[in-house]
């Protein structure tokens, strides 16, 4: 069981990965575990600006002599994203997490195949570690907009026990298309599961599929989050039975089939 925490921790490093995306790594003196799918908020420290912490996906979580260290793999879109990619290693940040739920891994189906579009990277290569250290087989379909978008491609693959299939939307790497049009084109029968993180249309379309092959979905939705802890209601979902839920405490993953069609 996680423990959750809110502890001052300490930009360790910082990796270009593309003209948009970095890699972060946080160290932890506390102790801090999560599980894929479980994602942080994560801030300046008290009283700076922005006010309010960002939420982020864990990408994985790893031991260092001076701590734990978090990873994140990040997009620069706004404020904090890009304060993130200037600030000096070695800087202050404070955090709360791990938060929410993550994928049903141990659920172990015979065999799950994962989802990433673009920056929904991160729980996805976390489940693709982990399923790869219980020896549960997976193939993992990975799509951004073209090649100098796809983050960690050697990374991915490393991580894969199946087939790790690239797609781009202009075809400047791996199969040209969208990720779910090339899943879709390359689907096989034993696949039992979609796991899967990215763009909102993305999400749909892998739940459209899903219905059509008769298997269930887990979705990490990525709605806008203000606290990440249920108080201010910013981030609710639709469920299929018409009711409201947080996504931060009954996600960030669901399953496809609680979902409304339209969350
Ligand atoms: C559960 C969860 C996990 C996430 N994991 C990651 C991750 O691993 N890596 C990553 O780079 N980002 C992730 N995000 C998105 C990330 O939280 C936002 O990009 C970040 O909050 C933007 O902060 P900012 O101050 O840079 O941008 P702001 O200045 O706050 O906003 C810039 C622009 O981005 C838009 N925006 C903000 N949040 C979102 C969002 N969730 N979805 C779509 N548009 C948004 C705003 O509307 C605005 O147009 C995740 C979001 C959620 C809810
Ligand atoms: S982010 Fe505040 S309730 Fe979910």
């Amino acid at each position: 069981m996680e423990r959750r925490s809110d502890q001052p921790v300490i930009l360790a490093s910082r990796q270009e990965l593309s003209p948009s995306c970095f890699a972060l790594e946080l160290l932890c003196p506390g102790p801090l575990t999560a599980t894929p799918g479980q994602f942080i908020m994560l801030g300046p420290t008290a009283g700076a600006d922005p006010l309010l912490r960002r939420p982020f996906s864990v990408a994985g979580v790893g031991e260092s002599p001076r701590g734990v260290l978090v990873q994140l793999l990040v997009k620069e879109v706004g404020k904090f994203t890009s304060l993130l990619r200037r600030l000096p290693i070695g800087s202050e940040l404070s955090l709360l997490g791990p938060l929410g739920q993550g994928f049903r891994l141990l659920e172990a189906p015979p065999r799950p195949v994962l989802v990433a579009g673009g920056i929904g990277l991160p729980p996805v290569l976390f489940a693709a570690r982990e399923l790869s250290q219980r020896g549960i087989p997976f193939d993992l379909f990975y799509g951004a907009a073209s090649s100098h978008e796809l983050l960690l491609p050697q990374e991915v693959k490393r991580a894969t026990n199946g087939l790790a299939v690239f797609c781009t939307d202009d075809g400047s790497f791996g199969e040209q298309g969208l990720v779910t049009e090339v899943l879709r084109r390359l689907w096989q029968k034993s696949y039992s599961r979609i796991l899967a993180c990215g763009p909102t249309p993305m999400l749909y379309a892998v739940a459209q599929l899903a219905r059509e092959r008769q298997v269930e979905a887990e979705l990490s939705l990525e709605e806008p989050m203000a606290c990440g802890v249920g108080v201010c209601l910013g981030c609710v979902v639709r469920l299929h039975d018409g009711s409201y839920v947080p996504s931060c405490q009954a996600g960030p993953v669901f399953l496809a089939s609680q979902l409304a069609e339209r969350w």
